[in-house]
């Protein structure tokens, strides 16, 4: 993997820049708020990628809310191997709460699968997902429709604000394309 020092060189063009994501997150936290009133929802952040929302988010809401973590994983460069892992589990006790929860991408939809798998058996009272970019085109997993999405996106691969390659970029502040010569001899 060829690395720059400057990892902003190995973006091939910004998809979502930092003022458009804060400006939709911003809407999505406000809509969250209205749609809550009176609750106090648990957001659960999915790990690592949704860190830089999560947080934007929370920022962005009015209400009483909770804070859990959850490490899932699934994929090996840039293919999606289709099984899905939990790593690492902080989740205190969800019963009769109302989760939302935090994703920065919904591409396939089998680490989404998975994780509704489990939470469904925690006993929650409600589960809706706020995910910041959906790639609707891809999905390989019928029923899965969060009910947050800050941005349709084509089949790009995108990182930036979260979303990594081989665990690098999650700290560009926007969405970015990554230039094909990055990944392609790294491809497994
Ligand atoms: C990424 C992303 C989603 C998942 C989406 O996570 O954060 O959780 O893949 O893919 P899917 O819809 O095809 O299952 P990843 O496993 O790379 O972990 P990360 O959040 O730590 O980067």
């Amino acid at each position: 993997m060829k690395i720059s020092t400057n990892i902003n060189k190995d973006v091939e063009f910004v998809l979502i820049d930092n003022k458009s994501l804060n400006k939709r997150i911003k809407e999505l936290g406000k809509e969250i708020t209205k749609d809550y009133k009176g609750k106090n929802p648990v957001l659960l952040c999915l790990l690592k990628g949704s860190l830089h929302f999560m947080t934007k988010l929370a920022e962005n809401i009015t209400l009483p809310i909770e804070y859990e973590c959850l490490k899932a994983s699934s994929y090996a460069n840039t293919v999606s191997t289709g099984k899905v892992s939990v790593l690492v589990n902080m989740l205190n006790s969800i019963k009769d709460k109302d989760v939302i929860i935090i994703e920065d991408i919904v591409d396939t939809g089998h680490t989404m699968k998975n994780i509704l798998a489990i939470l469904e058996k925690e006993g929650a009272r409600s589960i809706e997902i706020a995910t910041l970019l959906n790639k609707q085109a891809r999905r390989e997993v019928e029923g899965i429709n969060p009910k947050y999405v800050g941005f349709e996106i084509p089949d790009y691969f995108v990182i930036g604000f979260g979303l990594d390659y081989n665990e690098f970029y999650r700290n560009l502040p926007y969405i970015g394309v990554l230039k094909e010569e990055v990944y392609k001899n790294n491809e497994q």
